[in-house]
């Protein structure tokens, strides 16, 4: 069949001639073609009214997820997603706005601490974050362990938590790239989340309708990413990084490390308790490295250089930022978090240092506790989590705890248990400790 789309006289459900056949357009991409940035305007626009249906956009990614698209047709889906939605604009705060987005990873709550420790210097922080699908975790079930915080904002509280506190971490309102959020559920469940087309298209387009001037990538690679290899993720760096360029936003990416865990914490109430001991002046030091360096690299977007950006974090200025941000939506600072009813400590077996520690299997293993959701809109246990007692390359001594399981029913410690079987391992020293290389192992700008 000819796999030309030229076909103008198909007549949609309300009557109007639909510019293309989607089979045509299906065919075309199945084949390896390119398609016009017409097509691709015409593809995304039908399906987000519906007249394109899910068969048919499930064909049409997993031929994307085999065949690939070049710069510019990833440019123009990017575009077209922007366009089926609003675009937020944040010019009338008098003041430069960044932001960062994690490709996401086990243990990343980096957001929770750079958020209020950006916002000290001046410079607008709209973080819209998501919630977590999988063995990664989301931003907002995080917080949501915070009694009395809330995600969903309105346009006009967020603006006014910009002007007054200076940083938001919320809810992305649906009305931004809303093709995205059905593209993205329908990749969830058809196997074609891994492709660098549709990741960078889904990203950037719901970072650049948001409206921020400056974005920072942290592009992870490794065990508990989604892309394994540094390659890939170089690669998705390079493209995300022109599609921001290419839409007037200053756009960087870090390409870091997530084969171990980040932190000694997985999970929900765990994890805002080590970012608030971070915001202290403590914390593990691959979460502060990773804290500052990201903020170095945000505020530098945005215009500021010469900042002492460590200085804010041990001298409570983003402690303070963070209180205000987590008042400012309902949040009491100061509530005890959520306690699991109960844990499952596991202990060395043998004297030695702890050579292994694989990020996905203690990602799946706070998931099957209770941390994380296998469906969209599933509900969270906020206690649930895994807390590490100790990183690679620590020595460790024979009855030292490991780490500990929390859940509020321990019949799901069994599963949890078995994730992490053959993940972790206590050697000799002088061993090789397996963490896959530095925590940031790249930058990459526009220029590169
Ligand atoms: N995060 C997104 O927002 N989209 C993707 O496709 C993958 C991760």
């Amino acid at each position: 069949m000819n796999s030309s789309a030229t076909a103008s006289t198909n007549a949609g459900s309300a009557g109007r001639i639909e510019a293309f056949d989607a089979v045509d357009l299906i065919h075309a991409k199945r084949d390896r073609g390119e398609l016009s940035t017409p097509q691709i305007d015409w593809l995304i626009d039908a399906y987000t009214r519906g007249y394109v249906g899910d068969e048919q956009m499930a064909a049409m990614t997993m031929a994307i997820f085999l065949n690939g698209m070049t710069r510019r047709e990833i440019r123009d889906l990017t575009m077209a997603m922007i366009d089926s939605g609003e675009r937020m604009s944040f010019e009338g705060l008098g003041k430069p706005t960044t932001d960062k987005h994690s490709t996401g990873g086990v243990g990343d709550k980096i957001t929770l601490p750079l958020m209020p420790l950006v916002a000290v210097f001046g410079v607008a922080v709209p973080q819209l974050s998501g919630r977590g699908l999988g063995h990664t975790g989301g931003t907002l079930d995080k917080l949501e362990s915070i009694p009395g915080w809330r995600a969903n904002l309105t346009n006009e509280e967020m603006i006014a938590q910009l002007r007054d506190v200076g940083g938001v971490i919320c809810a992305a309102g649906s009305g931004l790239a809303p093709a995205d959020g059905k593209l993205y559920a329908l990749r969830d469940i058809t196997g074609t989340v891994e492709s660098i087309p549709l990741i960078a298209s889904s990203i950037m387009s719901k970072k650049i309708a948001e409206g921020t001037k400056a974005l920072v990538l942290d592009v992870k690679f490794g065990s508990g990413a989604f892309l394994k290899n540094i390659e890939q993720s170089r690669e998705l760096a390079r493209t995300m990084v022109a599609l921001g360029q290419d839409a007037g936003v200053a756009t960087s990416a870090l390409l870091t490390n997530m084969n171990v865990p980040l932190g000694l914490a997985i999970g929900n109430a765990n994890e805002v308790r080590e970012s608030v001991e971070v915001l202290a002046g403590g914390g593990p030091a691959d979460i502060v490295e990773l804290t500052i360096t990201l903020a170095r690299e945000m505020l530098a977007l945005a215009g500021k250089t010469d900042v002492d950006v460590e200085a804010a974090l041990t001298d409570g200025r983003a402690m303070d930022k963070w209180r205000q941000a987590i008042r400012a939506q309902g949040g009491d600072p100061d509530a005890a978090l959520p306690v699991a009813t109960d844990t499952h400590t596991v202990y060395a077996a043998q004297d030695g240092i702890l050579v292994q520690q694989d990020a996905l299997p203690f990602g799946i293993a706070a998931w099957r506790l209770g941390a994380g959701r296998a469906r969209k809109g599933d509900p969270v246990q906020h206690s649930a989590g895994v807390d590490l007692h100790a990183k690679p390359g620590d020595r460790v001594a024979k009855g030292q705890p490991l780490f500990t399981l929390s859940a509020d029913e321990p019949a799901r410690f069994p599963r949890a248990l078995e994730s992490v079987e053959g993940a972790w391992r206590i050697g000799d020293p002088g061993e090789p400790v397996l963490t896959g290389g530095p925590l940031i192992a790249e930058r990459i700008s526009a220029a590169d």
